[in-house]
């Protein structure tokens, strides 16, 4: 299946799509973790402001288009079945991404903007496997993994913030975009994540 999974920061769609891969076979295109992968990136002659990605995300703005489009544009030439997880966040990248490819699906994650803060305060990474914490919801009983988990640098209190903000004023009409093509299936993200996978599950099968 050709998935995009949407949803504001800390919605959950890194971990449904770790289940959507696994489960379906289907490759994980993610702008946001290609773009933490080229951090360093020289991009000053596509931004005013910023030289990198890194210092980008660290604010909580988005990228440029052309450099996400070119990323997705990339990754899916590769990918047969996929979900798509990050993009598009503006009108313009859903513009793009129409013609790129169909999609079978577009899953919307909802969950409450207090539980989103609460996410993504709590969110801890372990660099050397990259798996995804949550302090209260799923800390590491590993001892040893424990005391390496570090802090996403745009999960501090004040880009969640911003991220949040953007997020309303940028992807919030890419949602109504897909709602107007009646393609959009909504999913209550705010439930735990066994339970918003069954229904991704089911919404995924029954839509193929
Ligand atoms: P990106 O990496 O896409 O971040 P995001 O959209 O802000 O989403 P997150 O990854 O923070 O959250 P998620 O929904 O994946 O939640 P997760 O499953 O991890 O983008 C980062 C930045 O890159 C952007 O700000 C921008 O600068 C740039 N960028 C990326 N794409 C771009 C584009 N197309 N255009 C321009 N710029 C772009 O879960 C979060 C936490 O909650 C975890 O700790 C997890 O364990 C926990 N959790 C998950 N599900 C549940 C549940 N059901 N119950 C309880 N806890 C849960
Ligand atoms: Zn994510």
């Amino acid at each position: 299946p050709r998935i995009l999974i949407l949803g504001p920061p800390g919605a959950g769609k890194g971990t449904q799509s770790g289940r959507l891969v696994e489960h379906f076979d289907i490759a994980h295109i993610t702008t946001g973790d290609a773009l933490r992968a080229n951090k360093g990136m020289d991009i000053s002659d596509v931004h005013d402001e910023y030289d990198t990605p890194g210092e980008i995300m660290a604010a909580g703005e988005l990228v440029p288009d052309e450099v996400v489009t070119a990323i997705v544009e990339e990754a899916l030439a590769d990918a047969d079945g996929f979900v798509l997880d990050g993009y598009p966040r503006n009108i313009a990248q859903a513009e793009a991404l129409e013609g790129m490819t169909d999609l079978d699906v577009v899953l919307k994650l909802d969950v409450s903007e207090d539980e989103l803060v609460h996410r993504l305060t709590g969110r801890r990474i372990d660099p050397e496997t990259d798996e995804v914490y949550h302090v209260e919801y799923d800390p590491a009983e590993d001892e040893e993994v424990k005391e390496r988990l570090v802090q996403r640098d745009d999960d501090t209190e004040e880009t969640v913030v911003e991220r949040l903000r953007v997020y309303e004023e940028n992807t919030a009409p890419v949602v109504e975009y897909y709602d107007e093509k009646g393609s959009l299936e909504r999913i209550d993200g705010d439930r735990a994540p066994e339970e918003v996978w069954t229904e991704i599950r089911e919404r995924v099968e029954s839509a193929v």
